[in-house]
C-alpha cells in the first residue's frame, strides 16, 4: 500500500457501535467469548463442531504437531451431508437453498430437496465415470447452479475437488490439472461474459491434452454460439448422461475429519501455483462457525456473497458456509455492470438479500458510478454488509455504510486467505465497535498478533508482521506435493507460528490494521498473483530477455499491474510489441494477470547481489522520489527509468 494512504488510514479516528437491536438479537452476544476462546480454544472448537453432524464422534479434538495439525481426529463425517441431506429432516426440506440469477437474466431456486436430487445425481454420474474416493476432480465452470452442485457430489462421494476460475487460461488449466494429477474435468461448453461467450470449451480441450485426464464433462450453458466441438471417447454432456440417471437418495461416503475435501491453487512467491490443502472436519467447522459469529446468520437471512465460485471465497461462504448452516444463498453469474448497473441491487431487492458480502474494489466502483444507481432499489431488507479480499480504505468504507447499509447495518471487514479458509480477523457484529478500515480483531478461537521481526508481540501504535500463533481448525494442512514448501513459507519465519505474509499495524486499542502483502504478491481487485508468475510468463516470450513486475496504487483496483521489460539483443521495441506482450500473459495465465502497463528499459535495477530492486520500481511508477539507491550496482539505471516512465505518463 502506498504511503499516503496507509497514513490516512492510520489516522482514522472514527468509531461505530454496534445497534443496540442488532446487539439484543445477536448469535454472539457475549464479550466473554472473547477471553473464554483465547483461553482454550480446543473447548470452543469442540463447542462448535457440535453444529455439525457427526457419523462417528471425533476422540480428540486438535493434534499439533507443528506445522501439521489435525483437527477432531477419529470423528467421520461428510461435508455434502452437512450441506444437504441433514436439511432434509431438519424442517428445511422445501427451503431455499440457492437462488440463482443468471447473466443473461434466467433464474432458478433449488430448494434443499431439489438440491441434494441433483447431487445425487451428479455423484451417480461421477461414480459412474469412474471416479473414486481421494481421486482429483478439477472444475472448470462459469458461476451455474451445475457447479456447486459438482463439488458437493465430490464431497458426497469422497472425491478431491479442485476448482480453477473461469478466468484462468487453457495453460493455467493444464498446469494446476497435471499438478493435481486429475482424473476427470467438469466444464461446460461456453460461460456468458458481459455479454459475450467465452470459450470454456476450447481451453479445456487444450488443457487436457497430455494430461491423466480421461473424461471431460460437459455441461451446455450456452449452445450454438459456444461452437463447442466434442471428442468422441471422451467428452460426454452432462445432460445427456443425467437424463439416464437415478437422483434416489445416495449414502454420503463416511470420510475421516482428516480426509482431503479440496485443493484450490493461489499464487505465493514463486512461479508455480500452490495447491492448498483443506480437510473435512477441521474446514467445515470452521465455515460453519463463522457464519454463525461473524455473518450472525439466522434462519431467515438470504446471503448475497459476490465472489466467484472459483476462489476461496466462494467455497466457503457461497457453499460450504451458507448451506451447512442451512441457509439461503444468493449466487450470481454475471458483473455488477451488465446489463445496468444496479444489477447487484435490484437482486438485493428481488430475492430480500439481507447480508451481502462483497470487496473493496468493487465498493469503489460503486462510489464511482454514483448512488443514484442504488436510491432506485429497497434495500431495507439488509441488515449486515461485509467486506473481503484487501484493505477497505475508510472512504469506500463509509460509502458502503450510508448508501448500502443506510447507516443501519454493522459492517465486518473480514481478513482471511485461501489458506485459513474462514474469516480470520473481523468484527463479531453484535459485539464488536468498528472502525472504517480495520478489520478489528481475530475472532474467537484465532489468536493472532502482529510481532517485530524477532517475533515479539509489538506494543500498541506499531506494525510489523501479521502472525497466528495457535493452529485452527480450518487452517491449510500442507501444499499438495510439496510439504516442504508448505513449511518453508508459511513456518519457516517463526517456529511453529503460522505467517500469511501479510503487514499490519497494531492501534492503541489492540485493533488490527492490515496493510497488505509483505511478499511479491499483489492483490489486483481483490486477485492474488504472484510477480512471479507474470514475470516467468513474459520472460518465455522470444522478445523478452528480463522482466520485473510490481504492483503500484490504483483507485479502483487497490493495485495495477506494471511490468519493466528489457528485450533480447536486436528486438526493437513498438507499441506493438506491447500489445503482443500483454495478450501473452492472458494466453499464459488469464486476463486477470493483464499488464496495466509494460515499459521496456535498457537495465533493471539492481542490487550488487544482482537482485532486482522492486521497491524502487514502485516508487517509479507510484511518481514518488527514489528510497535509497546506495545499494545499487548501477544507481543511473534508475534516473533513466524514472525520467521514461514519466514520459511515457
Ligand atoms: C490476501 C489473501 C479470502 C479472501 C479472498 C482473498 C488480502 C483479504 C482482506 C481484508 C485486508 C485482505 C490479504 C491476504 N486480504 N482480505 N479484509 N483486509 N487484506 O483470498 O486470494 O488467498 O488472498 O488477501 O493480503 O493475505 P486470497
Amino acid at each position: 500500500m502506498d504511503a499516503n494512504k496507509m497514513d490516512t488510514l492510520l489516522q482514522e479516528q472514527r468509531t461505530f457501535h454496534p445497534p443496540d437491536d442488532f446487539q439484543v438479537k445477536a448469535n454472539f452476544n457475549n464479550p466473554d467469548i472473547y477471553e473464554s476462546a483465547l483461553r482454550d480454544p480446543e473447548s470452543y472448537w469442540s463447542e462448535q463442531a457440535q453444529h455439525l453432524s457427526w457419523f462417528t464422534p471425533y476422540e480428540s479434538v486438535c493434534d499439533w504437531n507443528p506445522p501439521h495439525a489435525e483437527w477432531f481426529s477419529g470423528g467421520q463425517l461428510n461435508a455434502a451431508y452437512n450441506c444437504v441431506d441433514r436439511h432434509l429432516t431438519d424442517g428445511r426440506k422445501n427451503k431455499a437453498a440457492i437462488i440463482w440469477e443468471g447473466e443473461p437474466g434466467d433464474r432458478l431456486v433449488l430448494t434443499y430437496d431439489m438440491l441434494a436430487r441433483e447431487v445425487n445425481r451428479a455423484a451417480r454420474m461421477l461414480k459412474d465415470l469412474g471416479v473414486e474416493r481421494g481421486d482429483r476432480v478439477t472444475i472448470y465452470l462459469p458461476m451455474i447452479p451445475e457447479l456447486p452442485i459438482s463439488l458437493l457430489a465430490c464431497a458426497k462421494i469422497g472425491a478431491i475437488h479442485s476448482v480453477v476460475f473461469g478466468g484462468f487460461s487453457a495453460k493455467a488449466l493444464h498446469e494446476r490439472i497435471v499438478d493435481a494429477d486429475a482424473k476427470i474435468l467438469i466444464t461446460a461448453d461456453g460461460g456468458y461474459r458481459r455479454g459475450n461467450v467465452i470459450p470454456l470449451k476450447a481451453n479445456a480441450d487444450e488443457a487436457v491434452e497430455d494430461t491423466g485426464i480421461d473424461t471431460v464433462l460437459v455441461v451446455k450453458r450456452v449452445g450454438a454460439a459456444a461452437n463447442a466441438s466434442m471428442k468422441a471417447g471422451r467428452d460426454v454432456w452432462w445432460h445427456e448422461i443425467s437424463q439416464s440417471t437415478s437422483a434416489a437418495p445416495l449414502a454420503a461416503e463416511a470420510m475421516n475429519s482428516e480426509d482431503i475435501l479440496y485443493l484450490l491453487y493461489t499464487s505465493g512467491t514463486t512461479g508455480k501455483p500452490k495447491g492448498i490443502v483443506h480437510t473435512t472436519g477441521g474446514y467445515l467447522v470452521g465455515a460453519n462457525t463463522s457464519m454463525r459469529s461473524v455473518f450472525d446468520l439466522k434462519d431467515d437471512d438470504v446471503f448475497f456473497c459476490t465472489a466467484d465460485i472459483g476462489w476461496v471465497t466462494g467455497h466457503t461462504y457461497l457453499v460450504y458456509g451458507p448451506l451447512s448452516a442451512g441457509a439461503t444463498t444468493v449466487m450470481y453469474e454475471g458483473s455488477p455492470d451488465y446489463p445496468t448497473r444496479d444489477r447487484y441491487w435490484d437482486i438485493c431487492e428481488r430475492y430480500g438479500v439481507t447480508i451481502l458480502y462483497t470487496a473493496p474494489t468493487s465498493i469503489r466502483m460503486f462510489m464511482k458510478w454514483g448512488s443514484s444507481h442504488v436510491e432506485q432499489h429497497d434495500l431495507s431488507q439488509l441488515r449486515l454488509l461485509g467486506s473481503v479480499g484487501e484493505p477497505i480504505n475508510p472512504e469506500a468504507w463509509m460509502w458502503y455504510h450510508e448508501h448500502i447499509g443506510h447507516g443501519r447495518c454493522p459492517i465486518v471487514d473480514t481478513w482471511w486467505q485461501t489458506e485459513t479458509g474462514c474469516a480470520m480477523i473481523a468484527p463479531l457484529p453484535g459485539l464488536t465497535v468498528t472502525k472504517p478500515g480495520s478489520a478489528t480483531r481475530p475472532v474467537p478461537g484465532i489468536d493472532a498478533d502482529v510481532v517485530d521481526e524477532e517475533g515479539n508481540s509489538v506494543a500498541p501504535g506499531n506494525g510489523g508482521y501479521l502472525v497466528i500463533r495457535k493452529p485452527w481448525p480450518s487452517m491449510l494442512r500442507t501444499v499438495w506435493g510439496d510439504d516442504e514448501r508448505f513449511r518453508k513459507t508459511y513456518f519457516g519465519k517463526f517456529d511453529g507460528v503460522y505467517l500469511p505474509g501479510d503487514g499490519a499495524h497494531k492501534d492503541k486499542d489492540g485493533y488490527i490494521w492490515i496493510l497488505g502483502r509483505m511478499d511479491d504478491v499483489i492483490n489486483v481487485s481483490g486477485h492474488r498473483i504472484g510477480t512471479a508468475e507474470i514475470e516467468s510468463a513474459l520472460v518465455s516470450h522470444p522478445a523478452v530477455a528480463e522482466a520485473a513486475v510490481i504492483g503500484r496504487a490504483d483507485e479502483l483496483k487497490g493495485q495495477a499491474i506494471t511490468a519493466f521489460v528489457t528485450v533480447r539483443e536486436g528486438v526493437t521495441t513498438s507499441d506493438e510489441l506491447v500489445t503482443e506482450l500483454k495478450k501473452h500473459v492472458v494466453d499464459k495465465i488469464g486476463a486477470m494477470a493483464r499488464p496495466e502497463e509494460i515499459l521496456f528499459a535498457a537495465e533493471l535495477p539492481k542490487t550488487r547481489s544482482a537482485k532486482i530492486m522492486r521497491r524502487l520500481l514502485r516508487d517509479i511508477a507510484e511518481g514518488r522520489v527514489l528510497g535509497d539507491t546506495t545499494t545499487l550496482a548501477d544507481p543511473s539505471v534508475v534516473d533513466v527509468l524514472q525520467a521514461q516512465y514519466k514520459e511515457a505518463d
